[in-house]
């Protein structure tokens, strides 16, 4: 690390700890203090998690951080303030925002994501890229979660913030999330290096299914054993737990998880309507040509079988068939 890097990282390791004060100390805090314990998170998970808030101001991180001996142009090329063009002034980037720190994989505050408490553009505001925060590289909770990882050779894929800290809450504890963006390869090694499962959770709306299906792909091809959780109603993992609680997430969603070869057959599944013969036939020859990549034979046994009973097919059919794809790909 640079000096200049370790002084970037020093401005959030204290502005993380001043976000956290003003939702938890302060009357201008209340609001978002309430905001988050309407949706359910507990004291415990906003201590743990570091969440603070970012006053309805434009200048008081700015005044914050110059107090404290920072230059203008660190905290700019930090992404916690911004030039304006028109005033030639500075203004802080995260205004009236509930704030979500990033950390490093050694536990360095790198970044800060912020969410509007109402319906403001864009939902999660977050910090640019900079010296300290690539967010291909970054995974939200790797710090925290990485011994659990190991312990329990396993590690659960979320999309978001609040899907990670509410899973937390929930007793699960070696979850990470990709903050929305797409699974690359950096985090991917990353994970690598400390386990080779990973059980997928991301949303059950359709960019998370479209999601889930990609980044099981990718980790399959670098050799991880994966599966993936869904649940009901476009739900996400917060709103699940939310809902259902902690028992019936560990039990129906991560517990019920299925595999790779599951989850694809009811993914192609989607927008289908089976009863249709075309549909059917489409989706047949689309589901066979999963199963033939299964080396496993007990395996594809097992998934011709479930087959042949849902589509009152012969066993004997939809195996000539199969060996008729393998030949046709290999
Ligand atoms: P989602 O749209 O699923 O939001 O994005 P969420 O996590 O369920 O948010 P809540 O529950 O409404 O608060 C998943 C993740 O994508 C990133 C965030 O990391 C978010 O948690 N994201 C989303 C952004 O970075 N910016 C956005 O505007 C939206
Ligand atoms: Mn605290
Ligand atoms: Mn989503
Ligand atoms: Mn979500
Ligand atoms: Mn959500």
């Amino acid at each position: 690390q640079s000096p200049i890097e370790s002084s970037m990282v020093e401005a959030h390791d204290l502005l993380r700890k001043f976000y956290h004060h003003l939702l938890v100390n302060t009357k201008e805090g209340q609001d978002a203090l309430e905001y988050l314990q309407g949706r359910g998170f507990t004291e415990e998970a906003i201590n743990k998690f570091q969440i603070g808030y970012a006053l309805d101001s434009w200048d008081l991180v700015y005044k914050f951080l110059i107090k404290r001996g920072f230059s203008e142009d660190l905290l700019e090329k930090s992404g916690l303030i911004i030039k304006s063009d028109k005033t030639n002034s500075y203004f802080d980037r995260f205004r009236n925002r509930i704030m979500f720190p990033i950390t490093d994989h050694q536990g360095n505050t790198v970044a800060f994501s912020g969410r509007a408490m109402g319906d403001d553009n864009p939902k999660y505001l977050n910090s640019p890229e900079t010296a300290i925060f690539n967010k291909s590289r970054i995974l939200y909770n790797f710090q925290k979660a990485r011994p659990s990882i190991r312990k329990k050779e396993q590690v659960i894929l979320f999309e978001g913030f609040a899907d990670c800290i509410s899973a937390s809450t929930a007793g699960v504890d070696n979850g990470v999330a990709t903050m929305g963006t797409a699974l690359t390869d950096h985090h991917i090694q990353l994970l690598r290096r400390n386990t080779d499962t990973a059980v997928i959770c991301f949303d059950s709306d359709s960019a998370g299914l479209e999601a889930a299906n990609r980044a099981a792909g990718l980790l399959i091809d670098s050799g991880f054993t994966i599966k993936v959780a869904l649940m009901p109603d476009n739900m996400d993992p917060d709103d699940y737990i939310k809902k259902h609680g902690a028992d019936k997430f560990l039990h129906e969603v991560i517990g019920a998880s299925l595999t790779y070869t599951s989850f694809k057959m009811q993914f192609l599944r989607r927008g289908k309507n089976v009863n249709n013969e075309g549909d059917r036939i489409q989706y047949l020859e689309a589901v066979l040509k999963e199963i033939s990549k299964l080396s496993n034979a007990v395996e594809r046994d097992h998934y011709l079988r479930q087959i042949a009973s849902e589509f009152s097919l012969s066993l004997d059919a939809l195996e000539k068939q199969l060996k008729q794809i393998y030949f046709a790909g290999n």
